[in-house]
């Protein structure tokens, strides 16, 4: 089966031709003009993907050779993310599946995420997902494939935007969580002592906002010079991690109170990139019986890859049901909608 795919939900414009569970051609844009304005301005995203992704998609099957009518379904990311960008990728996926007589997949992007560590991954069940996204912070119970259950998430602000919108506030460009990654290096992680909201509470909910607001009195009481930035990227990124860790200590322990004894553990969406992170959580997790899977790199950040994955999975489970909505029980969940 030859899927196409394409994600844009926020500001990249991703685009895949899979063929079985193999990638045949992967081309993501990411969108630098927002860089200048310190965050994602959805207008532009919109205007941007208008002009890239028939580019790319002409690049794609020039590259490959590969005619349009070769391909099975179409698929495409219809939301969550800015109305305005889901709207260029879903219709023109939606068109070219028009125009081939083909079918047209719908996929919730967080599903994409949610799957992506089964592409290069055995899981095995119970599996625990940490979705770490710009615009989520979501805890997954994965039980089996189709039986996934929302534990938890950020009752505010989501674990990449307080990245984002601390590395504005000390200066550094967008999308900030690589930045205050590269500064923290050469910074002292015991500098500045953070809160850590929610702490204490015996469940999977975070909370990011407070320490945003802490940190804007942090930059008014300082002069935000280098050492500034490097300490406090570090003494955040610390705060953060001791709390995602914090977290799944008291979750995991929750969980085998209800007989629910966690296998592996899923850590996906772009705050999946963070080196710092995935260390302390791998030092956590040594001689705990629990095996750790990432996405591929290429399927980290937001990309059509996770997208035609998604599509591939829930096609094969439902091949009937193809031009409906993918049935599995999170979408069964109304969060997920
Ligand atoms: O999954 P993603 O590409 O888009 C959404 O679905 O939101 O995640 C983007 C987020 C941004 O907030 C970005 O700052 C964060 O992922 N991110 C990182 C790193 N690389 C990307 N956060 C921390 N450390 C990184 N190395
Ligand atoms: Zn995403």
């Amino acid at each position: 089966m030859l899927v196409f795919a394409a994600e844009t939900s926020c500001d990249e414009t991703s685009i895949c031709l899979m063929k079985n569970n193999s990638i045949v051609e992967h081309i993501t844009f990411s969108q630098e003009i927002h860089k200048m304005h310190g965050g994602v301005v959805p207008e532009l995203a919109s205007r941007s993907h208008l002009e890239k992704i028939q580019i790319i998609t002409n690049d794609l099957f020039n590259n490959k050779k590969i005619d349009p009518k070769e391909i099975d379904v179409f698929t495409a990311t219809c939301g969550p993310g800015l109305i305005g960008s889901l709207l260029v990728g879903s219709t023109f996926a939606k068109s070219l599946a028009i125009s081939f007589n083909k079918p047209f997949i719908p996929i919730n992007h967080l599903e994409g995420h949610i799957l992506s560590t089964s592409f290069n991954n055995n899981i095995k069940f119970p599996n625990l997902i940490l979705l770490l996204t710009g615009g989520h912070t979501h805890v997954y119970l994965m039980k089996s494939e189709n039986e996934i259950e929302l534990l938890g998430e950020s009752l505010d602000d989501a674990i990449g935007e307080a990245f984002d919108k601390t590395a504005k506030l000390i200066g550094l460009p967008y999308p900030g969580g690589s930045e205050i990654e590269r500064e923290a290096i050469n910074g002292n992680e015991n500098k500045f002592i953070l809160p850590k909201p929610l702490i204490k509470e015996k469940n999977f909910n975070f909370s990011f906002s407070g320490i945003k607001t802490h940190i804007n009195l942090l930059t008014k009481k300082n002069r935000i010079d280098k050492e500034f930035v490097r300490d406090l990227s570090a003494s955040f990124q610390k705060n953060i991690t001791e709390i995602l860790i914090e977290k799944i200590e008291k979750g995991l322990e929750r969980l085998k109170s209800t007989n629910v004894d966690i296998k592996s553990l899923s850590v996906v969406g772009g705050v999946s990139n963070n080196k710092y992170i995935k260390n302390k959580i791998e030092s956590f997790f040594i001689n705990k019986n629990i095996e750790i899977y990432y996405p591929l790199k290429e399927m980290m950040t937001d990309n059509a890859a996770m997208i035609a994955w998604a599509c591939y999975k829930n096609y094969n489970i439902n091949k009937q049901d193809i031009y409906f909505k993918p049935k599995s029980k999170m979408m069964v969940n109304n969060k997920l909608n």
